[in-house]
């Protein structure tokens, strides 16, 4: 399966007995298949979630993008897995305060010193475009709505063409309408662009909007209806 998890876990060093987290989650997902991932606060979705974006280490178990287990990557070889396979979606948008709208969707491509810069803007605006900001090119952040903010977060998250996109909480900060169309947003970008897409919500109208569903049990994933 191009992402396959396998028995994951995650201690967390205490003083005492180390906080298990992660207790053996397994997952596997193919090409396109979009999931959700509920569960309490606290049991573990975005520690998952950071391990599957290559940005925490397991403490035991295999995580496989595409047959490449990134963690048997050096750092540098990792930072660029991570920056051209994965795009991130947080529940705070995570926008630079100085850049415009267009300059913050090109943030993720300014490593790469041999990127094709007029292709990489006309993809970004083509992104601009379908997330309706269009007319917003120039703002920076503080200019924008709660919900244009994350518009923009989902472009950024997609101009590198990633093979798999990460969300933790999307719509976590929204108002009940905004949320309804930015997960609507969200799930039409990804079946457009074909990418592997795991959202982490507390929403179960967001839930529910997905073909398939898992619920984070004692460190371990359970699918659900
Ligand atoms: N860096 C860390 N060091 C120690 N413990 C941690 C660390 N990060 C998370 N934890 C603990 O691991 C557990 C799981 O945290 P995590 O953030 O994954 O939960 P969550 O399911 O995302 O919760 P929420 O729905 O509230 O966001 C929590 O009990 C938390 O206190
Ligand atoms: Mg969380």
């Amino acid at each position: 399966m191009p992402l396959t998890v396998t028995d994951l876990r995650k201690d967390y060093p205490t003083r005492g007995e180390p906080l298990r987290v992660l207790a053996g989650a397994s997952l596997s997902l193919a090409d396109g298949d979009a999931l959700a991932i509920t569960g309490p606060s606290g049991s573990g979705k975005s520690t998952l979630l950071h391990i599957l974006g290559t940005l925490d280490r397991p403490t035991s178990g295999r995580v496989e993008l595409d047959g490449q287990d990134p963690f048997t990557l050096d750092d540098a070889a990792l930072a660029k897995f991570r920056n051209e396979r994965i795009g991130f979606v947080f529940q705070d948008h995570h926008l630079l305060p100085q850049f415009n709208v267009l300059e913050n969707v090109l943030v993720p491509t300014l490593v790469n010193p041999n990127r094709d810069a007029a292709a990489l803007e006309a993809h970004a605006r083509s992104l601009l475009e379908r997330v309706g900001l269009a007319a917003r090119l120039e703002h920076r952040p503080a200019e924008l709505s709660g919900g244009e903010r994350q518009r923009v977060a989902l472009a950024r998250a997609l101009i590198q063409k990633p093979k798999l996109v990460l969300a933790d909480e999307p719509t976590g900060n929204l108002d009940r309408h905004t949320a309804q169309t930015i997960g609507d947003l969200l799930l039409e970008l990804h079946r457009q662009a074909g990418t592997i897409l795991v959202a982490v919500t507390h929403s179960q109208d967001l839930a529910k909007s997905f073909p398939a569903r898992a619920e984070m049990t004692d460190g371990r994933l359970e699918r659900s209806a």
